[in-house]
């Protein structure tokens, strides 16, 4: 077998013809491309069932790349680039359509060499694809790694998600099956462990004796676009719970990992996960904007919530008590996606402030995104008067990274699977806990015992109940309806 480093590796996108490959795969391997951050020999085979050419396929995923990547595109790199692009046409499902597509890939590197699987298609196909790749003895090989990458959404319960790893992981190993999550991809994600472990001043204050509470936005403003065949199916905790919502709390609450790397970090994640305590009913809110049900393709009758807000607790020694309160939704206010951290409030004022006035608790607060930064708030003394203001510490990627553009998410998850680096995928331990405790919610929601679903208008931050659930208990969300956004 050739070292490492001189053989060959093909990507081959199963599903090449689908929106995630145009706007997504393709453009983030056409900057790995050209920043030469590709292994050598690269090679990129498209598979779907549209009778492409490879000029066809190229054609068409120009059309679709070059929207997304707007100024990084150019004429000279884009013809290099397309050289490396190649196309199979078959059928997910069809045996012999597998059979030629191995005989394509021998013909390409008749060398041998490492392949990445990548699932782009419906979800519906990834167990076909897997068992096919299997039964064509494409999973493994002497003469290079063979690893596979899935998109989410991984199953849509943990019954249909322990299905699919069964089937993974007759053909695959573990180590061979790469999750994708892509807010693990994002730079200011994968930031929250660099500011809590490679800082020594945050951890002594990152626990139930310093932290009020702690909440998370993952609020969008678009709506289900077009997408209402695959959301009527999921409502907002498949979509954004299981995956990214959960991956942010484990995130900021695991314990510090042996070491920066995939087994121990997704084994910290993982401990997370298992000391959820089941949500009460009463902790939840579901909703739906108010024109949901006319979008083309949904049920006039649907309940499918479209905003969910859930209070949590995390039953173990660092953070029994302490509430987390998560909401994600769509066509809110404003896209934003921020982790706040609040303290507590000073136990006894010495200060003679004017009437009303409160010392305010410090908050610490992680924007992922759009504004990527860190801020710190603060209570400060207003010059020359007895009175207090809250200021912001800042940090801001613009001005301390300047010249350094964030790299799309896909980039960096797509370079680690190539080379061979986990840690920002789930492990299969993640996803049936995760699973778990959301299945749990849904047919708690299904089964009446939870509060009705409410609408709640576009362009708002949700219903009412949403603020209550917060309200009730002495606090608010940091962003909500006639406030302004804070600095
Ligand atoms: C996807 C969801 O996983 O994440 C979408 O399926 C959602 O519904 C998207 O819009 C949000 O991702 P981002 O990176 O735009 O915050």
């Amino acid at each position: 077998m050739p070292a490492q480093q001189e053989q060959n590796t093909t990507i081959v996108i199963f599903g090449a013809s689908g929106d995630l490959t145009r706007t997504k795969l393709i453009p983030a391997l056409y900057r790995l491309f050209i920043q030469q951050k590709l292994p050598p020999q690269f090679k990129i085979v498209g598979y779907a069932r549209r009778p492409y050419s490879h000029d066809d396929f190229r054609e068409q995923m120009l059309d679709g790349a070059r929207k997304s990547l707007k100024d990084d595109y150019n004429d000279a790199d884009w013809k290099r680039f397309r050289e490396i692009m190649w196309y199979s046409r078959g059928d997910l499902a069809t045996l012999e359509d597998f059979k030629s597509l191995e005989s394509f890939l021998d013909e390409l590197n008749p060398e041998g060499g490492n392949r990445l699987y990548y699932l782009a298609t419906a979800p519906e196909y990834y167990g076909p694809v897997v068992d096919n790749l299997s039964e064509i003895h494409a999973v493994s090989s002497p003469d290079g790694w063979r690893r596979i990458v899935v998109e989410k959404p991984f199953g849509s319960d943990l019954k249909t998600a322990t299905e699919l790893d069964s089937r993974l992981h007759a053909a695959f190993s573990e180590d061979q099956v790469y999750r994708i999550d892509h807010y693990l991809g994002k730079e200011t994600v994968q930031n929250i462990l660099f500011f809590r472990f490679a800082n020594a001043i945050f951890e002594p204050v990152w626990n139930r004796n310093y932290v009020d509470h702690v909440q998370i936005t993952v609020a969008e403003s678009v709506d289900i676009e077009n997408r209402a065949g695959y959301y009527e199916n999921a409502g907002i905790l498949r979509d954004m719970f299981q995956n990214h919502m959960l991956q942010l709390l484990c995130l900021v609450t695991m314990e510090p990992p042996l070491s920066f790397n995939g087994e121990s970090l997704r084994l910290e994640k993982s401990k997370v996960l298992r000391a959820l305590r089941p949500a009460s009913m009463g902790n939840t809110v579901r909703a739906q904007y108010e024109d949901y049900t006319s979008a083309p393709g949904v049920k006039p009758d649907s309940t499918t919530p479209t905003f969910g807000a859930l209070k949590l607790y995390i039953d173990n020694w660092r953070w029994q008590d302490v509430p987390f309160y998560l909401r994600s939704g769509k066509a809110l206010e404003r896209k934003t996606s921020e982790i706040a951290v609040q303290f507590r409030r000073p136990p006894h004022s010495l200060f003679d402030l004017p009437k009303g006035k409160r010392l305010k608790p410090n908050i610490l607060a992680l924007c992922i995104q759009p504004d990527e930064g860190i801020h710190l708030r603060f209570e400060t003394k207003v010059p020359n008067a007895n009175d207090i203001q809250s200021v912001d510490m800042e940090f801001r990627y613009g001005s301390s990274f300047k010249n350094v553009e964030l790299p799309d998410a896909y980039e960096r998850l797509l370079l680690d699977a190539l080379n061979g680096d986990n840690s920002l995928f789930i492990s299969d331990r993640e996803i049936a806990l995760s699973w778990k405790f959301i299945d749990a919610i849904n047919d708690g929601w299904r089964s009446g015992q939870a509060p009705p679903l409410v609408k709640y208008p576009r362009g708002s931050w949700g219903p009412t109940e949403s603020d209550l659930l917060m309200e009730d208990d002495g606090r608010v969300w940091r962003m909500r309806c006639g406030q302004e956004p804070p600095v």
